[in-house]
C-alpha cells in the first residue's frame, strides 16, 4: 500500500474567474492523507475524493483545496478522466451525476446520457438475414450515440458550481497538452480493443506507438483534445455542439459510416431528473432514475428483501434470497425499462412495497426458481468499461458520478482533428428483442432503438443514508453494476467501512443467463454446495468492477474513502 502524508499550506491561488473567490480568500491549512487502494480514517476529516485514476483524484483534491465545491471537483474530475482514462469515459460519451446540494438539501440526477441520432432506426444493426451484427453496434462511428458529457459539464458548473467552467477544466486541458504516462491497465485495455483502435487512424496515432502497443511509461499527449476542451471552457457546450466543432464532428462521423447530423448535436440537452428513492431497514437509498435501470432494480431488490428476510438465516440462505430478488428485479428490467421520455414505464408501481410483496410471494426459502419458470419477457442486455467517482466536500455537498463510453475505448473511432473518441453506447439498446448485448443482457420493445431516444443504462451512482452515516458510491461493470451496488449497500448497512464496501468479493445474478456468477472468495465451498442443492447453477468468474466510495460519519465527524483494489484508483481524505 502506498501511503503518504503531506502537509500543505494552501494559500488560495488567484482564481481568474472564481465568482466566489472573495469568500475563500483566506489561507487555509490542509492535511492530506493520501493512499492508493485504500482507506483513511481520521478524527477531523472534511472532504473525500475517490476516483479510478490517481491523476484525476489529485485534480479533484486541488479543486476542493482551491475553493471549489464537490460539483466543481466533479466537473474537473470528469474532464480529467476523459484525458487519462479514455477507455472508461470521455467527452465523446455520457453519464449520470447524482448531486446533493447542502444549500437546499436536494438530490438531483443530471442525465447526460447519449441519445440515438435522429437517423437511427429499430433494425439498424440487423444484417440481411435479420441477425444482430454486433460489430456494427460496437465498433466504429455507426455505434456512437450523441454525447452528453460536454453539455453536462456546462450544466453542472453553471447550476451548482462555485467556480467557472474554465477554471474547472483547466487542469484537464493541461494534462491533455502536457501528456501523461500510460500504465499497465491502459495497455491491457488497448490490447483488448486493438482491432477497433487500429481501424481508426486518429485513435492509432494518439494511443499507439507507431501502430503498436506502447510500453509502460510511454507519454500520451492529446493536443486536439486539449483544444476541444478549451473550446468548451471558453464557449460552454456550444463550443462542442455548434459551429466549427459540430461540423467537424458530423463530417468525421459521416465519412466513417455514421449517421450524425448537425441537428442531433444542436438539440442535445441534459435533463435534471428526480432520483429513485427506496428504503432498506432504516437505510435510505437514493439512486439513478431512468434512463438508468439502477435505482428501480435496487428498489425492487430492497423492497423484496425487507419483506422476506424476517428470520435469522444461514449465509447460504441469505445469498439464495438475494439471488432470487436479483433474478426477479432483472427480469423486470428486461421487460419494462427504457427511456421514459419515449415509452410508458410503470415506475411508481415497480418501486412500491405492494408490488415487491407480490413479486416475492413465490420465492421458496429452499429452492431456486428457474428463470424459465418466470413469466417470459417478450423480448433486451450489460458491461466492461466505464468509470465512477465519489466526492464529498467540506460543506457536505456530494456527487456520485458514473460515466461511460460503453466498451473499453468506446467505438474505437476518434474524429479527426477533434481528439474526441466516440462511444459505442448504441449497443445498450436492445438491437433485437431477446438477443443479448455485450453484457449478456436481454431486452424488450421498451429498450428498442428509436430516433432521439436514450438507451437503457445500468449505471447506478448512489447515496446511502443511515442515522449516523452517508455513503457516496458506484462502479463500472455493465449489467453487474446494480448487483455490486446492492451488495455494497448491504455491507454498509451492516456497519462496513469504505474499504470493505469496495473490496467485498461479489456474486451476481441477472435473470438470464440463469446462473450465479461469483468472484474467488465470495462463496465458501459450503455455500456453493448448499446453493447447488437448492438448484442454483454457479460459475466462478474473474474479478469484476471498480468501485469508489466516500463515507461521512456525521457522529464522529470523519470522512472515510476507498478505491477498489481491483483497479488503479486512488482515494484521499482531506482534513482541516
Ligand atoms: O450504461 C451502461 O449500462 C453501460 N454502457 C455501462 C458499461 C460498463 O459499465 C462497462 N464496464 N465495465
Amino acid at each position: 500500500m502506498d501511503f503518504s502524508i503531506t502537509i500543505t499550506i494552501n494559500v488560495l491561488m488567484p482564481m481568474k474567474m472564481n465568482k466566489y473567490s472573495q469568500i475563500f480568500g483566506v489561507a487555509t491549512f490542509f492535511v492530506f492523507i493520501a493512499c492508493t487502494h485504500s482507506v483513511q480514517s481520521a478524527s477531523l476529516s472534511q472532504a473525500g475524493v475517490a476516483t479510478a485514476h490517481p491523476l484525476a483524484t489529485e485534480i479533484g483534491e486541488k479543486i476542493l483545496k482551491n475553493g471549489g465545491n464537490a460539483i466543481d471537483a466533479a466537473v474537473a474530475i470528469s474532464a480529467a478522466l476523459a484525458v487519462v482514462e479514455p477507455y472508461g469515459s470521455g467527452i465523446g460519451g455520457g453519464g449520470f451525476w447524482l448531486v446533493h446540494t447542502v444549500v437546499d438539501g436536494k438530490d438531483v440526477m443530471i442525465d447526460g446520457r447519449e441519445r440515438a441520432p435522429y437517423a437511427a432506426h429499430r433494425d439498424m444493426y440487423l444484417d440481411k438475414d435479420g441477425n444482430v451484427d454486433h460489430k456494427k453496434s460496437m465498433d466504429g462511428a455507426l455505434a456512437a450515440g450523441i454525447p452528453g458529457v460536454p453539455a453536462a459539464l456546462q450544466y453542472l458548473a453553471e447550476k451548482h458550481g462555485l467556480l467557472d467552467l474554465s477554471t474547472s477544466l483547466e487542469p484537464a486541458i493541461n494534462l491533455a497538452r502536457d501528456g501523461f504516462k500510460v500504465d499497465e491497465k491502459f495497455i491491457q485495455m488497448l490490447k483488448f480493443r486493438l482491432p477497433a483502435i487500429l481501424a481508426s487512424a486518429e485513435s492509432s496515432r494518439i494511443f499507439l506507438n507507431n501502430n503498436a502497443l506502447p510500453e509502460v511509461g510511454y507519454i500520451i499527449k492529446q493536443d486536439d483534445l486539449a483544444n476541444t476542451l478549451e473550446l468548451i471552457a471558453n464557449e460552454g457546450m456550444d463550443g462542442f455542439y455548434r459551429g466549427v466543432m459540430a461540423t467537424k464532428l458530423v463530417n468525421g462521423v459521416k465519412e466513417a459510416g455514421g449517421i450524425w447530423s448537425l441537428k442531433d448535436l444542436a438539440e442535445y440537452q441534459v435533463v435534471a431528473r428526480e432520483p429513485v428513492v427506496s428504503q432498506y431497514k432504516g437505510m435510505k437509498v437514493t439512486s439513478a432514475g431512468l434512463p438508468s435501470s439502477g435505482g428501480i432494480v435496487m428498489a425492487e431488490v430492497f423492497n423484496m428483501l425487507s419483506s422476506i428476510e424476517q428470520k435469522k438465516k444461514t449465509d447460504s440462505e441469505q445469498i439464495h434470497l438475494i439471488v432470487e430478488t436479483m433474478r426477479r428485479a432483472y427480469r423486470d428490467r428486461a421487460e419494462f425499462l427504457g427511456d421514459s421520455d419515449y415509452i410508458q414505464v410503470p415506475v411508481k408501481k415497480l418501486i412500491s412495497q405492494a408490488y415487491a410483496d407480490l413479486l416475492s410471494a413465490d420465492i421458496d426459502n429452499d429452492d431456486a426458481t428457474p428463470s424459465s419458470s418466470l413469466k417470459p419477457v417478450a423480448f433486451e442486455s450489460g458491461g466492461n468499461n466505464t468509470t465512477h467517482f465519489s466526492v464529498i466536500d467540506q460543506r457536505g455537498n456530494r456527487v456520485a458520478a458514473t460515466l461511460s463510453v460503453n466498451y473499453p475505448f468506446g467505438s474505437g473511432y476518434m474524429v479527426p482533428g477533434t481528439g474526441v473518441l466516440l462511444n459505442d453506447e448504441m449497443d445498450d439498446f436492445s438491437a433485437k428483442p431477446g438477443v443479448p448485448n455485450a453484457y449478456g443482457l436481454v431486452g424488450a420493445e421498451s429498450n428498442s432503438i428509436t430516433a432521439g431516444k436514450r438507451m437503457l443504462s445500468s449505471m447506478t451512482p448512489t447515496f446511502l443514508e443511515t442515522q449516523d452515516r452517508i455513503a457516496v458510491l458506484g462502479t463500472p461493470g455493465g449489467s453487474r453494476i446494480i448487483s455490486m451496488v446492492i451488495l455494497a449497500a448491504l455491507e454498509f448497512h451492516k456497519g462496513g467501512d469504505a474499504r470493505s464496501m469496495v473490496n467485498l468479493p461479489r456474486f451476481h445474478h441477472q435473470y438470464l443467463p440463469d446462473n450465479i456468477y461469483y468472484e474467488k472468495g465470495a462463496l465458501s465451498e459450503k455455500n456453493i454446495e448448499e446453493l447447488e442443492l437448492m438448484g442454483h447453477r454457479l460459475s466462478e468468474g474473474s474479478a469484476w468492477g471498480n468501485m469508489h466510495a466516500v463515507i461521512w460519519n456525521k457522529t464522529k465527524k470523519t470522512i472515510d474513502a476507498a478505491s477498489d483494489q481491483r483497479g488503479i484508483g486512488k482515494a484521499v481524505v482531506i482534513k482541516e
